[in-house]
């Protein structure tokens, strides 16, 4: 069953830090090449933040970018949402600390744990407020630091994240011509394939006691032909299913977004949708896979750039630890 649609992204907006490190730098931390990078993953650079920046500065400054592109003040903002895999700390969460940077108290602010998936999950989320509460104006602020969380001499891992934020302002009503309508949302979980994609260490699951050392369960460890697998399969089938409980057929996508892992699993989405690759939005290759911000980013910088066009339908697919997926579908 779908919802009727109560919800419009009012203005997008994304940042990135401005520190560079490219694969020819990565041959000189790990065994890799820039050849293999590429080859395997299509990611030639990711943008990484100074060791001190947290989530929610590269939040901050994504937040009023989308808020400036809206036209709303902070003030006007109710409910603020975080969907991240590095939150700044376990709590205070990420949101409310937003919300202390953004000047602003009183709002309801919490963060979302969905992976790479998270900006979709925020989306949804932000749509049953605003069905709830008309009058209510949503921040949905996807952020990471991944490189805090990224081990270095796991040269499997280490070359594929980036560090990121997008935001979407969603309100129950249009304002001006440049509103999207979030149509539908369609997401999916499957906990029993958690352990192929993790973040172990640290939780109440695997506490550490004072005075040890991090090890490498501290960090991201994945099983990346096993994700590759499921992502490709998961974000093919999601993607028919909103499109066709909406009643759309794959022909009248103009714009397909899928979460920027893998620039080979965005192909083989794309090959099984039978998208034809002009409508596939790609920036990996400048961002490397920045998890729940790869959504936002790419569709804010999809909109700046003029690939999104006024009364486009655009398809975006997620895919993420957990495991978690899911679709959505957006008119521009
Ligand atoms: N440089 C050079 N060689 C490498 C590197 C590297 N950076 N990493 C691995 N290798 C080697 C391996 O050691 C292995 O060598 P061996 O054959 O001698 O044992 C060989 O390359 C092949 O390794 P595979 O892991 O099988 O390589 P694969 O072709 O599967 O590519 C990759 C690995 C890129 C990680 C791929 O599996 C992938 O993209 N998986 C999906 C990952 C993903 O999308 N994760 C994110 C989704 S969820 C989220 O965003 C958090």
């Amino acid at each position: 069953m779908t919802t009727p649609s109560s919800a419009y992204i009012l203005g997008l907006g994304f940042h990135v830090p401005e520190k560079v490190l490219t694969n020819r730098d990565l041959e000189r931390m790990v065994e890799t090449s820039d050849e293999w990078i590429t080859s395997r993953t299509g990611i030639r650079e990711r943008h990484i933040a100074e060791v001190g920046t947290s989530s929610s500065d590269l939040a901050l400054a994504a937040a009023r970018k989308a808020l400036d592109a809206a036209g709303i003040l902070p003030s006007e903002l109710t409910h603020i949402i975080c969907p991240t895999l590095t939150p700044d700390s376990y709590t205070p969460s990420t949101a409310c600390i937003l919300e202390h940077k953004l000047g602003l108290n009183g709002a309801m602010a919490m963060d979302i744990s969905a992976a790479c998936s998270g900006f979709l999950y925020g989306l949804e989320t932000a749509r049953a407020i605003l069905a709830l509460h008309p009058d209510a104006v949503v921040l949905v602020t996807a952020a990471e630091v991944l490189t805090s969380r990224t081990n270095w001499a796991d040269r499997s891992t280490c070359v594929l994240f980036g560090d990121g934020a997008g935001a979407a302002v969603l309100a129950s009503k249009p304002r001006g011509d440049k509103s999207a309508t979030v149509m539908d949302v369609l997401l999916r979980s499957d906990g029993a394939l958690g352990d192929f994609l993790t973040i172990k260490g640290g939780g109440s699951a695997r506490p550490y006691a004072l005075g040890e050392s991090v090890c490498e369960d501290f960090f991201i460890q994945m099983q990346g032909r096993d994700v590759f697998k499921h992502a490709v399969r998961s974000m093919e089938s999601v993607s028919r299913e909103v499109l066709e409980r909406n009643g759309f057929g794959v022909e009248q996508v103009d714009v397909c977004i899928s979460h920027q892992a893998n620039l080979r699993i965005i192909e083989h989405v794309g090959k099984k949708l039978a998208i034809p690759e002009e409508k596939i939005f790609v920036n990996l290759d400048r961002y490397g896979n920045t998890s729940a911000a790869s959504i936002p980013i790419a569709l804010a910088e999809a909109l700046q750039t003029g690939f999104i066009k006024a009364g486009d339908l655009v398809l975006l697919a997620t895919f993420g630890g957990g495991f978690t997926w899911g679709s959505a579908l957006l008119r521009f």
